[in-house]
């Protein structure tokens, strides 16, 4: 069979993250800087391997645990195939997305590996199938996700995303010129998630206080989003506005503070944390012309490493 590689983006939630697992809405973009790849290949060993060098992985598929979400994204694809059987194969796997930092490393990986080996078997399947795989396999990652970066990552296209509902893809009627600065440190969705629940549960009308706004500034941004000369610098303070909300919900931290705080006073038209928070990334909305000065700023502030993206309707065109 002849080999078949793919690969998906990472991401950055604009708006949204923890208030999405409790029903709100989040907006969420792809970033192609950033990508996770999968290629399969025949192998004559009678075997399905998993080859990923990047997290010192190297196995049989029968040799990872039936949770591990390798296991249920490879093992979904198998029952997709109309033999219900794998053929002996390699699958090769390297991503260049930060792990555990709101890039969604977790859900690319699936992606790819199931674009890659379903494409291998000759399976057409749609991104609606794809995301609803990966899904499965965000499960075990994040116990309980709202299902935006499986959703993101599969269409690769920016999505408003409500938990249960159709995701609505759109495409901004401007191009988004933003910086991602790594804090460079890991902190896995799953704990800030569990987290933040343990707290709704203690105090629910605040936390559900404090959701509703953010779902007020989700929907506002993304009316901003989809008008004719839309309103950069509005888009710019609801990211702030978004920022001290997850601050109220403590999922930030001194790093992501100080970050923000260096992005605007360097010029930055808005600036957050993106993702789980208590570390990972920060993105900041910029203008143009001020992206040297911001990045600097950035540096400076013991930002480990940034990415300068930007994000236009024809970067996804098609
Ligand atoms: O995977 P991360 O770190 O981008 O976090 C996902 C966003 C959350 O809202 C915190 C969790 C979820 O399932 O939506």
């Amino acid at each position: 069979m002849p080999s078949s590689s793919a690969s998906a983006p990472g991401k950055i939630i604009l708006f949204g993250e923890h208030a999405v697992v409790y029903g709100q809405p989040a907006i969420a973009i792809p970033v192609d800087q950033v990508r996770a790849t999968a290629t399969t290949t025949d192998n004559t060993l009678g075997i399905v391997r998993i080859i990923a060098p990047d997290i010192n992985l190297q196995c049989n598929l029968d040799q990872l645990d039936t949770n591990n979400p390798l296991f249920i994204v490879i093992d979904g694809v198998k029952n997709l195939n109309r033999t219900n059987i794998l053929p002996a194969c390699d699958i090769h796997i390297t991503s260049t997305i930060p792990i555990a930092s709101g890039m969604g490393s977790g859900a690319a990986v699936s992606v790819a590996v199931i674009r890659s080996l379903s494409s291998f078997l000759g399976l057409s399947l749609s991104d609606d199938a794809i995301s609803a795989l990966a899904f499965e396999a965000e499960k075990r990652y994040h116990g309980s996700p709202s299902g935006i970066d499986n959703t993101v990552i599969s269409y690769n296209k920016p999505v408003y995303f409500v938990r249960g509902e159709q995701p609505v893809i759109f495409l901004p009627k401007i191009s988004l010129q933003l910086v991602i600065a790594s804090t460079g440190i890991e902190s896995p969705t799953i704990s800030v998630v569990q987290d933040v629940r343990a707290r709704w549960q203690e105090k629910p009308d605040e936390y559900n206080a404090l959701f509703e706004k953010i779902g007020e500034i989700c929907k506002t941004a993304y009316s901003i989003l989809r008008e004719e000369g839309c309103d950069i610098t509005t888009l710019g303070l609801l990211m702030t506005q978004n920022h001290r909300l997850l601050q109220q919900i403590d999922v930030s931290c001194p790093e992501l503070d100080s970050m923000v705080s260096a992005a605007l006073n360097a010029g930055a038209l808005g600036a957050k944390l993106s993702g789980a928070g208590r570390g990972g990334n920060l993105i900041a909305l910029v203008p143009p012309e001020g992206v040297s000065n911001i990045v600097e700023a950035l540096r400076k502030t013991g930002a480990k490493n940034i990415i300068c993206s930007q994000f236009s309707s024809h970067s996804v065109a098609g």
